[in-house]
């Protein structure tokens, strides 16, 4: 009994750590709260409508530092590419600050790269999207690497490991990823 209560925790510690799609980098276990409208993604996977993302979400998460800058990224991992598949960057938006309840993070910048909408092709058998959404402590005086700036400029094979390494950029703080069906 006790032994199935401990194989029991450990799966299921195991389901929650990942808040990234298996296989991504960097992963992070803190769960950020990301919500399009009325629709939260919410467990991280949550499969939604091309019409529900169309807008930038809004972000949130509980351990957010008010003397902290956060920079968020929004990546698909499913952009078909010959017989494999391929990165796209839907969004890299700067200077979030948390608000007066300690957890939703706004910015008014909308860059460096705006946000672009999913709007994955349809495909036989149909292929689900996995949007992967990371935020970082934003380091101080923050511009996008010069080595970064072709694949940021045309968003297609963006690595969000390499930018980290070349930014500088610490461990993630938190992530969210939801699906979405062409
Ligand atoms: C918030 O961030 C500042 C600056 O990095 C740090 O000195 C401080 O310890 C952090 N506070 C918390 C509660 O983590």
């Amino acid at each position: 009994m006790k032994q199935s209560i401990v194989t029991y925790l450990a799966v299921f510690t195991g389901v929650v750590a990942a808040q990234t799609p298996d296989g991504f980098t960097p992963s992070v276990s803190t769960h950020l709260d990301v919500t399009f409208g009325s629709k939260a993604v919410l467990p991280a996977g949550t499969s939604l409508a091309k019409e529900d993302t169309a807008k930038q979400p809004t972000i949130a998460f509980a351990g957010a530092n008010a003397t902290e800058t956060y920079l968020f990224f929004m990546i698909d991992l499913d952009v078909p590419s010959g017989s494999s598949r391929n990165t796209l960057l839907h969004a890299m938006i700067q200077d979030f600050k948390v608000g007066t309840d300690g957890k939703t993070l706004t910015s008014t910048a909308t860059g460096p790269v705006s946000y672009m909408g999913p709007a994955p092709p349809k495909e036989t058998p149909a292929h689900p999207h996995h949007y992967v959404e990371v935020l970082f402590v934003q380091p101080a005086g923050f511009a996008v690497p010069a080595a970064q700036a072709s694949v940021v400029r045309s968003r297609m094979g963006f690595k969000l490991a390499d930018f980290v390494t070349a930014a500088q950029l610490g461990a993630p703080v938190a992530g969210n990823y939801f699906t979405v069906t062409g």
